[in-house]
């Protein structure tokens, strides 16, 4: 028999709650992909490098032309410069890029600092390789980093800061006063960070998305993530990338050649035309800012509490002022009982607290957003009356 090396771990909650929305035939608003097509100038890309027979094995760190405009674009949005030979790394995916940053850096009994609510895979996959990772709380209702408390959490044996702007699932963005306050923090230490950026287009107030290639003290430690499937809405494409230094992108692609070697060629040359239009990418942020405040209207007019979502695709909604349920039981009612699935906040703490928070994904049709605030009228006046 095997003996499992995740044994407390079960199915990702993003697929508990997909399958449970299929079979009761909910609007799915729990995994976070849009619902509407994607460019048809990437698709006809792909097509075109398709046919041109671009179809066996990519250079292992990727195709060149694609690394070169990822450094291009980061360089035009965060003036730092990555050498595209040995700084970029094309992925499959920022998933395989954070697991493969971590296989790579976390050695048995390093400490690792995840902001709780976090995005599911950094505390399993620290585990995995004999790491401790160390919570901090976000605290409601802004979920911001206090860094003093995170001064406190530090030890001899903290080895890596893993940080998510903007925020999966809270929707919160780090300011620049956050980055400032980290750089000063490790200033002087061994910690690396490891940057959860794969929003990075999606935010909506005043002061943009900071990276921390930003900051030179910041960048010379860091992995940043990047994923495609995010910038184009292709979530499917499963296709993303890692910045750092080369002395990290080289213990990085030792291991990213064993795991994946490399990512479907056509689409890497696909991708690499369209980061070259900027007008593009310049429309990203105002185009989910207009679906985030769609949704926001929606479940306002409803009557339920909300602070709108600075980035990301995700909106929490807080119901317990009209429930008592917690967030996992509320999660499944919503979806067998009134034909919405969302993802509980609870499933975004290693010790899945009380809250009557659910997550909902906005990046679908007008006509999925208005199906789902229906539903959820109804449970509120059910709650209410
Ligand atoms: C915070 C965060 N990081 C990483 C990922 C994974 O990105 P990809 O789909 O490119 O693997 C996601 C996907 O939902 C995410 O929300």
């Amino acid at each position: 028999m095997i003996r499992s090396k995740l044994p407390n771990i079960g199915v990702s909650i993003f697929s508990e709650m997909s399958d449970m929305a299929n079979e009761f035939s909910a609007v799915n608003l729990s995994q976070g992909f849009p619902d509407f097509e994607i460019s048809e100038k990437l698709i006809s890309l792909s097509h075109k490098y398709m046919s041109e027979g671009n179809n066996q094995y990519a250079p292992m760190p990727g195709v060149l032309k694609l690394r070169q405009k990822i450094s291009q674009k980061i360089e035009a949005s965060y003036h730092h410069t990555y050498d595209p030979e040995t700084e970029i790394t094309v992925t499959a995916g920022g998933t395989q890029a954070l697991f493969t940053v971590i296989a790579a850096s976390v050695q048995e009994g390093d400490q690792v600092i995840i902001f709780e609510p976090a995005y599911d895979s950094y505390g399993p996959v620290v585990k995995l390789f004999g790491g401790n990772p160390v919570y901090i709380e976000l605290k409601s209702p802004d979920f911001l980093i206090d860094w003093d408390e995170v001064r406190k959490h530090l030890s001899s044996q903290t080895r890596m800061i893993i940080l998510n702007t903007p925020h999966n699932p809270t929707g919160t963005v780090l300011k620049d006063s956050d980055l400032q306050a980290l750089a000063k923090l490790v200033s002087g230490t061994k910690i690396m960070v490891l940057s959860d950026e794969v929003y990075e287009y999606l935010y909506f107030g005043a002061e943009g998305h900071h990276s921390v290639s930003q900051y030179p003290g910041l960048a010379e430690r860091s992995f940043v993530i990047g994923s495609f499937g995010k910038i184009f809405s292709a979530t499917g494409w499963k296709m993303g990338y890692c910045a750092a230094p080369a002395k990290l992108t080289k213990e990085f692609r030792k291991l990213h050649q064993f795991i994946v070697y490399a990512v479907n060629t056509p689409n890497q040359f696909a991708i690499a035309d369209m980061l070259g239009d900027s007008e593009y990418l310049s429309e990203i942020a105002d185009f989910y800012k207009q679906k985030r405040d769609y949704f926001v209207k929606l479940i306002s007019e409803i009557g339920l509490k909300i602070t709108p979502a600075d980035g990301s695709y995700f909106q929490l909604v807080d119901f317990h002022e009209i429930t008592e349920l917690k967030s996992m039981d509320l999660a499944k009612k919503m979806t067998q009982e009134y034909g919405v699935a969302s993802v509980p906040l609870s499933a975004f703490y290693h010790n899945n607290p009380k809250s009557g928070v659910l997550r909902f994904c906005f990046a679908k049709n007008e006509n999925t957003l208005n199906l789902a605030a229906e539903r959820i009228a109804k449970f509120y006046k059910d709650m209410t009356s």
